[in-house]
């Protein structure tokens, strides 16, 4: 016995579709309460949304650029750069999903992601002293700043006798600014060269132009010397300049202030 009227077909489809919109409501609703408390457990709210959004708006315009430039936007990684920044800054944009982080300092990197490690790719991007090699070596995915023949060879010993594998990127000065790190261009290839004969995989090259020039041209010389040294991969571009980076090839850019804001004051 079915309780919908003889000839129509229309009664139990309108059940369905009521109880169907039931369940979709109850979905929606549950995914709201879902999302209430996330932000809940990210406190302060307002705050919580703002980084989120900036997030979006840096993916869309990474994703616009890698296309205006007839490149796959997959191609290109944000690093989220949170050096300096406080949690409540840095939290909603990893519950945003964002797992790729680019920190300055060995101590404070491993401070704040030693005890939620999983799952995230780590980036040093800030200099390395010899005697945090080791420990850099072991904590970092990515070691970006790998920059004179002594970090080279402790970095060699270090990586050997742990048997980790961070992917390294040489700091090229592309300015040759005296009080910048980097290897000049002249001697990027003699250093390159040195590194691989250490032993150490080479993966790509990292820059930093100088704040007064037109940082297209620091982009091109870069993307110039990887290429002519068979390197794939080009960290280059902050948050004024990273579609220009990624126009010149960038796979990774690495924004910071334009992501979270301003910088708290160095400790
Ligand atoms: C090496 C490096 N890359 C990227 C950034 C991020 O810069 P911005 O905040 O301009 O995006 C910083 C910040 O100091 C940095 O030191």
């Amino acid at each position: 016995m079915t309780n919908h009227r003889p000839g129509s077909d229309f009664a139990p489809r309108a059940g369905y579709l009521w109880r169907a919109r039931r369940l979709s409501l109850a979905a929606v609703l549950t995914s709201d309460l879902f999302r209430v408390l996330q932000l809940k457990m990210t406190e302060p709210v307002p705050s919580a949304r703002l980084p989120c959004a900036r997030l979006d708006e840096i993916q869309a315009r990474m994703a616009a650029a890698a296309r205006a430039a007839g490149r796959d936007p997959a191609e290109v990684r944000l690093v989220a750069v949170s050096k300096q920044q406080p949690w409540e800054s840095i939290e909603p944009i990893l519950v945003a999903g964002q797992t790729t982080f680019g920190e300055n300092r060995v101590q404070e990197a491993m401070e704040r992601w030693g005890g939620r490690r999983e799952g995230l790719t780590l980036h040093l991007i800030g200099p390395l002293q010899t005697n945090k090699a080791a420990e850099a070596a072991a904590f970092f995915d990515v070691i970006e700043t790998l920059d004179r023949p002594k970090l080279a060879r402790v970095l060699a010993t270090e990586i050997q006798k742990a048997g980790c594998a961070p992917r390294l990127y040489v700091q090229i000065n592309t300015g040759e600014e005296p009080q910048k790190a980097g290897v000049v261009p002249a001697e990027a290839d003699g250093f390159i060269a040195e590194c691989l004969g250490l032993g150490l995989q080479i993966e790509g090259l990292m820059c930093i132009p100088p704040v007064d020039e037109e940082p297209a041209m620091h982009f091109a010389l870069l993307a110039k010397i990887a290429a002519r040294n068979g390197l794939s991969k080009l960290s280059m571009g902050m948050s004024d300049d990273f579609e220009t980076a990624i126009r010149f090839g960038a796979t990774s850019v690495r924004v910071g202030s334009a992501l979270f804001g301003a910088r708290l004051a160095k400790a």
